[in-house]
């Protein structure tokens, strides 16, 4: 088995392992298709953790030195080309042994790096000026424009006037759900919800009910029934990679909500962040089919970073200034520096080619998801951020996310998305872009083989 021979003692140890990498390749210690220890066997053998060792691959693979195969392991590549020096700069590691599968976000398309030349581009550009100060009406028409031009790859009629700028989708939801209901009222939501939707609304004071879901997402007739039940004000829905259960609604059913929401004089939060996920749908977003009683809400945190916290809502004529004054109340207005870095990416073309990065990342890993935990019940996209996964008897949802988490793989309970704390659970929810691919092999065949242990409970 191939041990890496340190050289410079004095760098973090995922650098050290693949400047050996590099070194080994460039004397001949290591030849193209040479196969590499896994991740489990380096580590124990150098006594790091596993999540280190992932580390390092995944340097050496940006180095073009190794490459990683799903199901099969890292190999050296066949025309590693090795530089002068081995030793590079690199980032701190984390020290933590986690691997992390908690938080759904974009993979980190070397994004760092597009920022930086898109904030030199904006520092030295007349636009700098211009977003420096308070805007009133909402935002710039700029600003708005871009949105627009952003929400029509799935709305195209979609007109800029109609647009209002939030800080992320969270804020669309707050400004949406604060803007359209009042206090005491029932909100509809999923029997399984975006936490971020159930702390809003208790925040708010508002009363939230799930609505019974199946593998294609809300049951019409279950909303039907909830409408009966409750008069509800507003109905909250994620319609595409649903969070947590990962469904898509086809558009059938899509259509049928659209018309119980115009039979009960129902709005709409037609959320749809992840959206973009999909490459050629056979459906339109869910406020498509009712655009009269639908907000729109979209933004860039789940397709481009995080950080950059502008999201974007399309709304009725009506509801706009309702909206806006509500954005005004929380915010001011979302940061215009920030507007602009998004406008310019949108504009530029750079987002729709993270998009196709982002789409072909989660591609890889769900197809690595499906290989390991296949045999189990679990929901998958092919292109998702994420998986529902259905625990086998007798497992509950807690006790198994706290089993994960003491073996070193944190993923979220399904007890964290019930609206109403009234029905058990017994499902996890595993979120797949956050580590190495890597790392992420390594937990999901950790989760396989806690799952596989015959007596769960045997672990307290
Ligand atoms: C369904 C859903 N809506 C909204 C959000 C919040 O997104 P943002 O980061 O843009 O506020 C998330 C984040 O995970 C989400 O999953």
């Amino acid at each position: 088995m191939w041990v890496p021979r340190y050289s410079d003692l004095s760098q973090p140890v995922y650098l050290m392992i693949a400047d050996a990498l590099e070194q080994d390749i460039g004397n001949g210690r290591l030849a193209a298709g040479d196969r590499l220890p896994t991740l489990k066997e380096l580590a124990e053998s150098l006594n790091v953790t596993p999540g280190t060792i992932g580390r390092a691959y995944d340097e050496a693979a940006k180095r073009g030195l190794v490459v990683g195969e799903v199901g099969r392991g890292t190999f050296v590549q066949q025309q590693a080309s090795v530089s002068a020096s081995s030793a590079r700069p690199g980032p701190v590691p984390s020290e933590s042994d986690q691997v992390d599968l908690s938080i759904i976000k974009p993979h980190d398309a070397h994004t760092a790096d597009w920022l930086r030349s898109a904030i030199n581009e904006l520092a030295e550009s007349p636009d700098l000026a211009q977003v420096l100060d308070y805007v009133t009406e909402g935002g710039h028409a700029t600003h708005k424009q871009a949105g627009a031009a952003w929400i029509q790859r799935w709305l195209p009629e979609a007109r800029w006037q109609q647009v209002v700028l939030t800080s992320g989708a969270q804020h669309g939801l707050l400004v949406a759900i604060s803007s359209l209901s009042k206090s005491d009222d029932v909100i509809l939501c999923e029997s399984f919800c975006y936490p971020g939707i159930i702390s809003l609304a208790h925040s708010m004071g508002r009363r939230l009910r799930g609505v019974a879901m199946d593998e294609h997402g809300l049951i019409p007739e279950a909303l039907r029934a909830a409408c009966r039940e409750h008069r509800p004000a507003l109905l909250v829905c994620v319609a595409t990679h649903q969070n947590p259960t990962n469904s898509i609604m086809p558009r059938e059913r899509r259509e049928a909500i659209a018309q119980i929401a115009r039979e009960f004089d129902l709005f709409i939060i037609d959320d749809d962040i992840y959206g973009f996920l999909e490459p050629a749908p056979d459906y339109k977003p869910l406020a498509a089919y009712a655009p009269e009683r639908s907000v729109y809400l979209t933004s860039l945190s789940k397709s481009v970073l995080p950080a950059l916290r502008i999201g974007y809502l399309y709304a009725p004529p009506q509801t706009l200034s309702r909206l806006s004054s509500m954005v005004r109340s929380s915010v001011w207005m979302p940061s215009p520096l920030m507007a602009q870095l998004a406008s310019n990416l949108i504009n530029s073309g750079k987002a729709d080619q993270l998009i196709q990065v982002q789409q072909n990342e989660a591609a890889a890993r769900q197809q690595m998801a499906r290989e390991i935990l296949g045999q189990y019940n679990i929901r998958s996209q092919p292109n998702s951020f994420h998986i529902w996964l259905e625990l086998p008897e007798p497992w509950t949802s807690d006790e198994f996310a706290n089993l994960a988490r003491n073996n070193g793989v944190t993923v979220v309970s399904g007890s964290q998305f019930l609206p109403e704390r009234t029905s058990a659970t017994c499902g996890v929810r595993i979120a797949l872009m956050t580590p190495s691919r890597q790392e992420l092999s390594f937990a999901l065949t950790k989760l396989a083989s806690l799952l596989d242990s015959p007596e769960p409970r045997l672990f307290y």
